[in-house]
């Protein structure tokens, strides 16, 4: 195939250049801008990296106008209905879907390193009760890296993939850890029988006075929307995990700084925001009030789980998750859930408006998702940091994916400077 080449030309001084145009296997190509400062003195300029490649990257590819998301390839509509987060998180960290024997092996492996040092689980002690899980967790995951340091050669392969298996299987524990906190309920210990949901449900619910009864539904909803959170191309918390990555700082230092991205409202914190939202309009009738408000430039109201800087069309996740309520919620014995009639009320009266249509607002990943938290009994504080157990599988992908790449440079973005013209300073009796 012919190169593709750009000509640049600098219309005030007429000089001239060539840039190279790169295409991927999917989506479109993009313009390598590297020579842009030898050849023009000039910078790119992009905030919010509104339409910048940062990367160069195999493992994830979203096609917004088509509302496609693939993992390695594999549609996230074939993964959602046969496969299990483990073995997506297998497929992303490695590339390929692991063989019967692969996927026993990374199992058993992950399965067996979910407890966590004993002095870890007595920093919990040192939060307040009512401390957000998600500052303890990110806390205890940059600890890690204080019990952990038998394995953070970066250049190390084994050593990463320590790292990998340690980090997903501990995760969960961490979390839970958390959660028991907040409640004032004792730790309850990991299960290496159970699968990764069941373990989870089992941490989080079970107390030492009596039985606890996983509920099959409710661990098979739990990995299905693990499966839905697990990786997301570039997105805000997975560049901050690259960004820091970059550094060559500790692995366990950049999932804590994904975690922590990972918080704000606009990203993974929307879930938590939704349903605070749905509370707070409470009925139908009050949905115009609410969408007005949305729409006032005046008013910093956003309607929370709507929008996405990728997807003009809908977020197939958040299709699915819907479905999903509708089926949870009937197993569940949970049907008319209010919140859940009002969220699709809300959707449906807003994608007939003409300010979201024109701006191709459609729910999000983070719509519903807290309605299926809610009905297993998860509360709203807890809703980002299930998000973060999933996207923990995404941020190792791409961490590795970085770090075992040669080409790797430290990332150090540049700036327009706007500030104060070079000047004397002046002493205080004169200013
Ligand atoms: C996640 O990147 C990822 O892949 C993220 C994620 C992942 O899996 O990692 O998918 C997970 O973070 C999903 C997004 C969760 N956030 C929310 O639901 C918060 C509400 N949504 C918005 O804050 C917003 O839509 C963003 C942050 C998601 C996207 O912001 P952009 O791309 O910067 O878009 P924008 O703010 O420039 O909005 C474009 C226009 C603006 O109006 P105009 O200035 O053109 O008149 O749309 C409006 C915005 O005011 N708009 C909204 C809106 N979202 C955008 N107006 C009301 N309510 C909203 N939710």
């Amino acid at each position: 195939m012919a190169e593709k080449k750009f000509e640049l030309t600098n219309l005030v001084t007429g000089k001239k250049s060539v840039a190279e145009v790169k295409s991927g296997t999917l989506g479109p190509d993009v313009l390598n801008i590297a020579s842009l400062g030898k050849d023009h003195g000039l910078f790119t300029f992009d905030p919010g990296f509104m339409a910048t490649a940062a990367c160069e990257s195999k493992i994830t590819f979203i096609d917004g106008d088509e509302g496609v998301l693939l993992h390695r390839g594999i549609p996230i509509e074939q993964l959602a209905e046969k496969s299990n987060f483990l073995e997506v998180a297998y497929l992303l960290i490695n590339g390929e879907l692991p063989t019967g024997e692969q996927s026993a092996e990374f199992t058993n492996a992950i399965g067996h390193h979910t407890m966590i040092n004993e002095s870890l689980l007595r920093f919990f002690n040192g939060f307040q009760y009512n401390a957000h899980p998600m500052a303890m967790l990110s806390g205890v995951v940059a600890s890690m890296s204080a019990f952990y340091h038998d394995s953070m050669d970066i250049n190390n392969p084994r050593h990463r993939e320590i790292f990998a298996h340690r980090i997903i299987a501990k995760i969960p524990t961490i979390a839970a850890a958390a959660y028991k906190h907040s409640l004032g309920q004792p730790f309850v210990y990991p299960r290496n029988d159970l699968d990764y949901g069941s373990n989870l449900l089992h941490m989080f619910f079970a107390v030492p006075c009596e039985p606890y009864h996983i509920d099959p539904v409710t661990a098979q909803a739990l990995d299905l929307l693990f499966i839905l959170h697990a990786d997301h191309e570039q997105n805000a918390s997975t560049s901050t995990v690259r960004l820091a990555g970059s550094t060559g700082a500790n692995p366990y230092a950049a999932i804590s700084a994904g975690i922590s991205a990972l918080w704000g409202p606009a990203h993974g914190g929307a879930n938590e925001a939704v349903l605070a939202m749905l509370e707070q309009i409470g009925t139908v009738e009050n949905v115009p009030k609410y969408l007005a408000k949305a729409k006032d430039k005046n008013d910093n109201f956003r309607l929370m789980g709507f929008g996405h800087r990728v997807y003009k069309n809908f977020d197939p996740r958040a299709t699915i998750i819907r479905a999903m309520c509708h089926k949870v919620l009937a197993k569940l014995g949970k049907s008319d859930n209010p919140l859940f009639e009002l969220a699709l009320r809300l959707e449906e009266i807003a994608l007939k408006d003409d300010y979201f249509v024109e701006r191709k607002l459609y729910p999000n990943v983070d719509f519903y998702s807290g309605i299926i938290y809610s009905a297993i009994g998860i509360p709203p504080s807890m809703f980002t940091v299930m998000f973060a157990i999933a996207r923990t599988v995404g941020w190792v992908a791409h961490w590795q994916e970085m770090i075992s790449d040669p080409a790797m440079k430290i990332s150090r973005p540049r700036q327009l400077y706007t500030g104060a013209g070079k000047r004397n300073y002046v002493e205080v009796g004169k200013r």
